[in-house]
């Protein structure tokens, strides 16, 4: 393949909007596609589908893999993956989570076997909690209040950047050598949320607190907010994953694929604190 277009499926997320842009400054043609997306693709409407894939060498999929209830990651995936190869999708890399066992009672690596097995290059990517859910995602608003309250104990985590994950991803969708991977993608170093929280303290100048709650009481916490009760199983579980160390080794993947080491937390935190994300 020489030059590819490619379609970025959650591509105004917190990856994959970080994959159109490395994409684009590679000069390949990339398309990003989600409900809000310059190509509307939506997982619940299979409607969208055809229109997204058509025309693509390549495709990087992010799917919704943290949505409890009937949604069935692996058959979506499977479906998804058969109307790749047959519109002529050449190159599939699916983002996942590193997980150990079942989350939610889900198992969140479902949907491996259905980009392994749809005949397409593969690439598969397993990351570690993002940095970025501390000044994009579901963490923001707990930093900016200044109260952590997770059940995550005093375990131990190797979040990692999603940069460094779209990085990961534009080499596996532009570049030879990475066919048939399983990439465990994490940050440098493994730390608690109370170092975390320690950390973006003294970067911003404001005390952010930690305060380690059960699993019980945050399921029920979070359903005193309206959140369903098995997507509070959901959250309640992958936290817990933190808590029992469950995917605390750090791994030089990110390093052994990019050429550079994983970015430190450190440095995010300083670049985070200095755009103003957290001021309140
Ligand atoms: N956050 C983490 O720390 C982390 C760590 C490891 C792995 N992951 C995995 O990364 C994936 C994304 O999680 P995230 O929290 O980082 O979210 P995100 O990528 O920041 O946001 C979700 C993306 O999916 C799109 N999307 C949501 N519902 C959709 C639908 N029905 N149809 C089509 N597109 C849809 C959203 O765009 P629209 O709203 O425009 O549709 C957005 O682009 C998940 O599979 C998660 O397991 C996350």
């Amino acid at each position: 393949m020489t030059e590819k277009n490619i379609v970025v499926l959650g591509g105004t997320g917190k990856t994959g909007r970080r994959v159109v842009e490395a994409l684009r400054e590679r000069g390949a043609p990339v398309r990003a596609a989600s409900r809000s997306g310059e190509v509307r693709f939506d997982w619940n409407d299979e409607g969208t589908w055809d229109a997204a894939l058509k025309g693509a060498d390549a495709a990087y999929i992010v799917d919704m893999q943290d949505k409890p209830g009937d949604w069935d990651a692996e058959a979506r995936i499977r479906a998804l993956s058969k109307l790749s190869v047959d519109l002529g999708v050449r190159r599939l890399v699916l983002l996942q989570a590193r997980v150990t066992g079942p989350v939610g009672g889900k198992d969140l690596t479902a949907g491996e076997s259905a980009v392994q097995e749809s005949g397409a290059e593969w690439t598969v990517l397993r990351p570690n909690w993002f940095f970025q859910n501390f000044d994009e995602g579901v963490l923001l608003d707990a930093v900016r209040a200044g109260e952590l309250r997770l059940p995550a104990g005093d375990g131990l985590e190797p979040f990692v950047d999603a940069g460094d994950v779209a990085e990961v991803a534009t080499a596996a969708l532009l570049d030879e050598g990475h066919a048939g991977q399983v990439y465990e993608l994490s940050g440098p170093r493994a730390f608690g949320l109370a170092d975390a929280a320690l950390e973006i303290s003294r970067a911003t100048g404001r005390e952010i607190l930690y305060v380690p709650v059960s699993h019980r009481d945050y399921v029920d916490e979070l359903v005193s907010y309206d959140v369903p009760a098995d997507y509070a199983l959901f959250v309640a579980d992958l936290v817990a994953q933190i808590r029992d160390n469950l995917n605390a080794a750090p791994t030089d993947t990110v390093e052994r694929v990019l050429g550079r080491p994983a970015r430190d937390f450190t440095d995010f935190v300083r670049d985070a604190a200095a755009r103003g994300v957290w001021a309140v």
